[in-house]
């Protein structure tokens, strides 16, 4: 029996909200027809924006929403989404599928689905085939509250005020679809955009995230922050207040992937093993941050992780849609127990992506919606949000799986709110037994609050349109309450939250 100690008197910092943040990307069936249906739809919409799915990500929380790409980021450009959708620009999205973007979905759009779903703002501006002048008249354009040629414009386009741009992103993946750059070159190119990437309003700072690595590439995050403490007075704070990170599991590798929904009991411990490898990421990471920023002023941004499997059959290559297992819902719920216990750098995440591309929350066809396993899972973990990280461990954790992609049978993460309720996520990741735990606090006296699961003895399970409640989240039965803790049975494939309070 595995020993889950929680020492609740240890406070290890505040897991950031934005740690559950999203991504939407021009690509696909994410924007288009995913959120975005336009004004004059037989879906049901408010101002364009369908009302299934912005109510399903109220449900979520979502803290905050990144747009409008990756790799179409540093090919789109801004004043091509505003102004009269009849006379909008029409391009060709080179990067996905090749199909016609017609920017009917702009800055007013997006700043209008953010009000709707009630999220932060995460812009990312365009580097690699942009102009410092276009990213500096573009947050102008936002954010300036007064009278200048891009405020106007605005107002001209119907939004007098200003919005609030909370987070932006100084290129995205510059170190491949966004310009090819080595990171000292990158690295100064960082130093000058961001320069103009001002704030107009000194009470409501844009942070700005520069542009990370992808998985393991220590040498990029080295470079570039060589070259940005190069010449910089003091630490980089309002130069630089996040650094990304970029990672994918990719089960057979990028030449083949993998399918979402068939595979192998050996593809299911691949793919957990290789979410697990998140940790070592960070970590390698962190190091690197901790020799330039000790007191940790820069936050890391996980802001694209995820599965990426081959794509559906029939689908359109360049749309990356795909199915979700409860292999999504254990993929999501061993990162987001990482995230949480590396709160002290990891501050903003955004699981890429939103809806109908990639490990999607939300997968819609016509005027129908569906949660996928990994919406479940967010869901639960909602609860973390904000919350103080607790010590825990775990002991007499069996390894699973075969050698090569052996991992640990349960993965744990504990917070606390500021109602004292504890919140502990534990996945099983065994494909074929139960695991039972026996939970440990330091005081006595817990009583269960509310406790949930998303699991199914079929690892292959996942929802349809014909039978979308397959994998749901369920009220979870599967404890007893100790005078000092709990007794918890965790069926196989399981994500599980339970909540206690004395
Ligand atoms: O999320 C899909 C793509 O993956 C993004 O556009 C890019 O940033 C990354 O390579």
């Amino acid at each position: 029996m595995a020993k889950l100690i929680i020492n609740e008197e240890n406070k290890l910092g505040t897991i950031a909200p934005e740690i559950y943040g999203h991504f939407s990307e021009h690509l696909g069936r994410c924007i288009y027809e995913g959120i975005y249906v336009g004004e004059h739809s037989d879906i049901p919409n408010v101002n364009g924006m369908r009302i299934d799915v912005v109510e399903a990500l109220k449900e979520l929380q979502v803290p905050v929403l990144r747009w409008p790409g990756g790799c179409f980021a540093d090919e789109y450009h801004w004043k091509d989404g505003i102004g009269p959708k009849e006379k909008r620009k029409k391009m060709i999205n080179t990067h996905w599928g090749g199909v016609v973007e017609d920017n009917s979905f702009g800055t007013h759009e997006f700043m209008e689905l953010c009000r709707q779903i009630g999220c932060k703002t995460y812009i990312n501006g365009n580097l690699g085939s942009g102009t410092v002048q276009e990213m500096s008249e573009w947050v102008e354009y936002m954010t300036f509250n007064g009278v200048s040629p891009m405020a106007e414009l605005r107002e001209k386009n119907g939004s007098r005020e200003p919005w609030k741009v909370d987070f932006f992103g100084v290129g995205n993946e510059n170190w491949g679809c966004g310009g090819n750059m080595t990171p000292e070159y990158y690295g100064n190119e960082y130093r000058r955009y961001q320069t103009y990437v001002r704030n107009y309003d000194p009470n409501q700072p844009i942070a700005k995230v520069c542009c990370g690595a992808s998985a393991d590439d220590y040498h990029w995050t080295e470079g570039v922050l060589k070259t940005c403490y190069d010449h910089t007075p003091g630490d980089l704070h309002g130069f630089m207040d996040y650094l990304s990170l970029h990672y994918y599991v990719v089960p057979e590798g990028w030449e083949m992937k993998g399918s979402s929904t068939d595979f192998s009991e050996e593809a299911w411990y691949k793919t957990l093993s290789k979410a697990l490898y998140m940790e070592t990421l960070i970590k390698g990471h962190a190091a690197i941050m901790d020799q330039y920023d000790p007191v940790k002023k820069i936050g890391m941004s996980v802001d694209e992780w995820g599965t990426w499997y081959t794509c559906e059959p029939g689908t359109n290559p360049g749309f990356l849609y795909q199915q979700n297992t409860v292999r999504d819902a254990l993929v999501a719920g061993i990162t987001l127990n990482i995230f949480n216990k590396h709160c002290d750098r990891v501050r903003m995440a955004a699981l890429a992506q939103m809806v109908n591309v990639l490990q999607s929350v939300l997968l819609t066809e016509g005027d129908q919606m569906i949660k996928t396993p990994t919406y479940h899972v967010m869901h639960m973990y909602r609860h973390h949000q904000g919350a103080t990280l607790l010590e825990s461990s775990l002991t007499n954790v069996e390894p699973v799986g075969p050698d090569e992609w052996v991992v640990p049978k349960v993965t744990e993460s504990v917070s606390e709110n500021e109602q004292g309720i504890i919140t502990i996520t534990l996945n099983n990741l065994s494909v074929e037994s139960v695991e039972k735990v026996e939970v440990q606090f330091a005081r006595s006296g817990y009583q269960v609050v509310e406790a949930h699961i998303v699991s199914d003895a079929d690892m292959h399970a996942h929802n349809t349109f014909e039978a979308p409640e397959t994998v749901t989240e369920k009220v979870f039965a599967g404890y007893e309450v100790e005078p000092h803790g709990l007794n918890v049975t965790l069926p196989c494939n399981s994500v599980v939250e339970i909540r206690v309070a004395r």
